[in-house]
Parts: structure tokens; C-alpha cells; sequence
């Protein structure tokens, strides 16, 4: 299972996991695939230690770090982090706050103690965003920034390209992948329907072929609905030079992560997510629960753009994370449809040599078909 990603990037197997947990990026690029850190949680000093923490421990092994800098969003323009904060703050209605804090309250969802409440605005903007790539280009081993929800902008593209390092750039669509090569990002990674996190319309079947179509000969990762081996060689005989996956890895054994979470993910089936504007202001693909169903209630507000809304449901995800036992029925779980094929907790080595056999398997099965006359 090689391509033209392996060689890029020094690693054995075009498979890039996506993940908000350090131990995971680790372990996957030390299995030979590449582990990629979701940086939208963490503050500039948090991202540095986490980085500090991967480099210690991914021996000559690459990674990247990923970044949420959307193309649209209130507040577009403003440079300033802090004047941007106080702006957004000021344009969230208190009904939104009041909504959540009902529904939390109804959920018997404990508040934090006084001083540890706040809700900031970590990821989300252009603002926000650029000190967390300046920390990742600091690491000589992040090889890759990846972004979602936009095109990068050209300073970052720059400045990811003047220290010899990689783009990419997640999409749902031909028409925004075309966007993106021509703003000069190197690898297009093509996020289907069914995917977790921020999804678009099309489903990953129709969206790799046509991505994959459309910038070629720029490599397209195929991401949205990727679990086993078998859909690695599916992505990779539509065109794709690799995969990228994100639920793959919320039931690993090295995944962060409060056991009632955890559980959470292994019982839910592919039916169990939805697409919910109640998190972000966009479509984001998690597990459906009391929180996602309140929003669409005749009582709920309107969720607000990217990125207030993100203001409203930063305090459910904190209480939900300190304490899950308490909050599942409302808890912050993002997740794919390939959830529901992910039964068992497994280490991330494990998980890695699955999918290489079974895609293997896969292969084998197809050049049998192809070999029988007819
Ligand atoms: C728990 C979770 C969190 C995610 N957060 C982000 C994120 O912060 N940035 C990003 O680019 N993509 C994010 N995604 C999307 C992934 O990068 C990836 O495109 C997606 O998981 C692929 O579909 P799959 O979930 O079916 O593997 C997230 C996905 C999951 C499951």
C-alpha cells in the first residue's frame, strides 16, 4: 500500500489519522502512517506543550497539525485577537447562553466552580488560528498544516511553504477543491457526507472520483467513512493517493478520552449521528443526543454563525468533558457513520495492521475477480 504521499513524506503507508490526542498521533506515524494533531482546543501555550510532548516521542517519524481557519465567519478581517473576542462576545444574545444553560441544567449537568468558568474563543478565526501555525512551524517534525472549512489563507500558505513544508486542505465539494489548488495547497483532502466533524452534502462515493478529477495530478486524500482496509483500496481505486480518517480513532486504547465517552462511541450504530448547526454555526456530524435534538425544539434560538455559536456551546463541551458520567445524554461526541462498525477498543498498532491486511485482502479479492474470464 504505497504512493506518491509515502515518498513526500517519508512514511510507510498513505494512512493520516486525524485526531485531537497526542498519544494517537504518536502512535500512528510511529506505526508508519501519519498522525495529524486537530490544534482548535488548544491555546497557543497548550499546543506548544503538546507538540513538545509528540517531538519527544515520534523518534525521525513526521506529523502535522491541523487548523480551523474558515473562509467565512463573523468578524472576517479583524487581525486584532483580543478586539476580535470582545466584538464577538458583545454580538452573542443572552437567549442563546440562557438556552443552554436550561438545557445543561435540565440534564443535571454540574456547573464548573466559579473560577474555572469562561468561555474562550480558542481556533475558529484567522486571528486565532495564526499563532497556532507559527508554534507547528517552530517543530521541525510537523510536516504538514492541514485546514478545514477554507481555503488557508495566502500568508499561512506562505509561510508553510518558505520553511519547506506541506498544505492541505480539507473540502465537500470539486468546486472549493479547485479553489484550494489554485491558491497553491499540495494536497486536497476530499471529506464526505458521512465523516465526522464539519461535513458537507456529498457522500464520500461520488465526492472522492469527482475531487480526485477535478485537481489532478495534485494527490487527493480520501477522507469520510473510513474505518477498514477494504474502504482504504475502495478510496485508493477511485484515485485517492491515501486516506484520512477521523472516527477510526475515538475507540483506540491510546485515545484520550473519560470511559463513559468512550462507551458512547463503541454502542452507537451508523444511524446514531446527525448534522447539527448547534455546536459551531456549520454543519458538524456527532453523535445525536438530548443536546442536538434541544436545537431543533420550537423553544430553541437559532444557531448563531461561526464562530458565536461556538461562544454558546464551549461551556456544554468543557462541563460535558469534566464530567461525562453526569452528561452523556448531552455530551460533545463528534463522530462519523463509520462509528457504528467500531465495536471493540484496540491499540492504535493494532488498528494499523488490521487495516493494512484487510486492505490487502481486498486487493487480493479484486485481482481474482479480475483474473476469472469473462
Ligand atoms: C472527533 C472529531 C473531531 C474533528 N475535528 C476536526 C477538526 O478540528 N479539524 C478538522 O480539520 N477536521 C476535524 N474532523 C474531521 C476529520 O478531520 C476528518 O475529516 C473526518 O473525521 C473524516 O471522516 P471520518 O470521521 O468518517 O473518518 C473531526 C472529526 C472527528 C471525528
Amino acid at each position: 500500500m504505497r504512493s506518491e504521499l509515502c515518498d513526500l513524506f517519508g512514511i510507510d503507508v498513505p494512512i493520516f489519522a486525524f485526531t485531537h490526542c497526542r498519544d494517537v498521533v504518536v502512535e500512528v506515524s510511529k506505526a508508519g502512517g501519519f498522525g495529524v494533531l486537530g490544534a482548535v482546543g488548544f491555546t497557543p501555550r497548550q499546543l506548544e506543550i503538546e507538540l513538545q510532548w509528540i517531538d519527544e516521542r515520534i523518534g525521525d517519524r513526521p506529523y502535522g497539525v491541523d487548523t480551523i481557519i474558515p473562509n467565512k465567519y463573523e468578524g472576517e478581517g479583524e487581525t486584532d485577537a483580543a478586539k476580535l473576542e470582545t466584538a464577538l462576545r458583545a454580538a452573542v444574545p443572552q437567549a442563546h447562553y440562557d438556552f443552554s444553560d436550561r438545557v445543561l441544567a435540565e440534564h443535571g449537568v454540574p456547573e464548573f466552580p466559579e473560577e474555572e468558568k469562561g468561555r474562550e474563543l480558542l481556533g475558529w478565526t484567522h486571528a486565532t488560528a495564526l499563532p497556532q501555525v507559527e508554534i507547528a512551524l517552530a517543530h521541525e517534525k510537523v510536516q504538514l498544516i492541514a485546514n478545514a472549512l477554507g481555503t488557508p489563507p495566502p500568508d499561512v500558505i506562505q509561510s508553510v511553504h518558505a520553511c519547506g513544508r506541506k498544505v492541505a486542505a480539507l473540502c465537500g465539494n470539486a468546486h472549493h477543491a479547485l479553489r484550494h489548488k489554485e491558491a497553491g495547497v499540495d494536497i486536497i483532502i476530499a471529506q464526505g457526507h458521512e465523516g465526522g466533524g464539519h461535513t458537507g452534502e456529498i457522500a464520500s462515493m461520488v465526492l472522492w472520483p469527482e475531487v480526485v478529477d477535478a485537481v489532478a495530478p495534485t494527490p487527493v486524500l480520501a477522507a469520510g467513512g473510513v474505518g477498514s482496509g477494504r474502504q482504504i483500496a475502495a478510496a485508493m481505486a477511485l484515485g485517492a493517493a491515501g486516506t484520512w480518517s477521523g472516527t477510526r480513532w475515538l475507540t483506540v486504547k491510546e485515545a484520550a478520552g473519560a470511559l463513559a465517552q468512550k462507551e458512547s462511541y463503541l454502542a452507537a450504530t451508523s444511524r446514531d449521528t446527525v448534522r447539527t448547526r448547534s455546536i459551531s454555526g456549520k454543519p458538524a456530524r456527532i453523535l445525536r443526543n438530548d443536546w442536538t435534538e434541544a436545537w431543533d425544539r420550537p423553544d430553541a434560538p437559532d444557531p448563531l454563525p461561526m464562530p458565536l455559536q461556538g461562544l454558546v456551546s464551549i461551556d456544554m463541551m468543557r462541563r460535558t468533558m469534566r464530567y461525562p458520567d453526569q452528561a452523556q445524554a448531552v455530551a460533545f461526541n463528534p463522530a462519523g457513520q463509520v462509528i457504528g462498525m467500531l465495536n471493540q477498543v484496540q491499540s492504535v498498532r493494532a488498528v494499523m495492521s488490521d487495516l493494512i491486511d484487510d486492505f490487502h485482502e481486498a486487493v487480493e479479492r479484486l485481482q481474482e475477480s479480475a483474473a476469472q474470464p469473462g
